[in-house]
């Protein structure tokens, strides 16, 4: 039995990284699944390859940050699949950007997207979860939405949607709908991955205890137990995915250090 047979899942982003690998995840389990970005053409590509692989897949252009997006997608859900199941706020943006550098339009860009787009998302796909007996939204902060990040807009933003998670699990309850949020670390794979400052990604390698970045299917494989029915009594929940960084990272650099300081290796 497939784990996802009979769900409807709509997931934004889903022309990047993580999104694509959630897109082929959750169709290889039996999903219908909805893709949303802003990069048409990219959907279109990755839809083909669902499509050819035997997946039920539709797709559209859409800017998380407004309304009429939204009752674009979630009307795509319904009308291409009869309802709708699940919902990965998966979309994303950065800034790059300390306080002291921060242009107000970066910082609106960060915030509209990250945080908003995800509040409209739960917005307009809530009661189309309803309607179809209940589900499951994963939002996907960070890392940064545990504890500090360079850049203040994207620490800000990632902190709010792990807020906005709890209240989103307790106002949806009645519906049958489960609300939880998911941490990644530095995931492989990725235009953010790519497009990071020289040295940001071998650093942050070497400051994670299992001393590697995680990859896009490791994200999925996660999203995809939350978003199914392994997962009934979970909501409200906060999962980090990054090899032991906001566990212990900093304890686990303390001990290299220890060592190398025992050892002489450092003044
Ligand atoms: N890659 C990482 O290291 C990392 C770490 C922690 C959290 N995240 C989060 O993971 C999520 C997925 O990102 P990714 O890692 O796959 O990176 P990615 O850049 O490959 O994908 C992000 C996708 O979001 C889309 N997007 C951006 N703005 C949008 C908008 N206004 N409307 C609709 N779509 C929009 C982009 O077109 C892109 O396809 C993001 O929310 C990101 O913040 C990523």
């Amino acid at each position: 039995m497939k784990r996802m047979a009979g769900k409807v899942v709509l997931i934004t982003g889903a022309a990047g990284g993580q999104g694509a690998a959630e897109a082929q995840l959750f169709a290889a389990e039996g999903a219908s699944v909805v893709l949303t970005d802003l990069a048409g053409a990219k959907l279109a590509e990755l839809s083909a390859s669902i499509e050819q692989s035997g997946g039920q897949v539709a797709w559209c252009e859409h800017d998380v940050r407004g309304e009429a997006g939204w009752e674009a997608a979630v009307s795509l859900a319904r009308k291409r699949f009869g309802g709708l199941h699940a919902l990965i706020n998966n979309a994303g943006t950065i800034s790059r950007q300390g306080i002291a550098n921060t242009q107000l339009g970066d910082w609106h860009r960060t915030m509209d997207v990250n945080l908003t787009g995800a509040m409209l998302g739960m917005k307009h796909a809530a009661p189309a979860m309803r309607d179809s007996g209940g589900g499951s939204i994963v939002n996907v902060s960070s890392t940064a939405g545990l504890g500090a990040h360079y850049d203040a807009a994207y620490t800000a933003s990632k902190w709010a949607l792990r807020g906005l998670t709890k209240s989103a699990s307790i106002e949806f309850v009645e519906w049958n709908i489960r609300v939880n949020s998911i941490h990644p670390g530095q995931i492989l794979d990725t235009a953010f991955y790519r497009e990071g400052q020289a040295g940001h990604a071998e650093a942050g390698r070497r400051a994670v205890p299992m001393q590697r970045q995680g990859t896009p299917l490791e994200c999925a494989q996660l999203v995809l137990f939350l978003a199914s029915d392994e997962a009934t009594y979970i909501t409200g929940a906060e999962i980090a995915i990054d090899g032991g960084y906001s566990a212990g990272g900093a304890l686990w650099l303390r001990n290299k250090l220890r060592d190398a300081l025992a050892a002489g290796h450092v003044a």
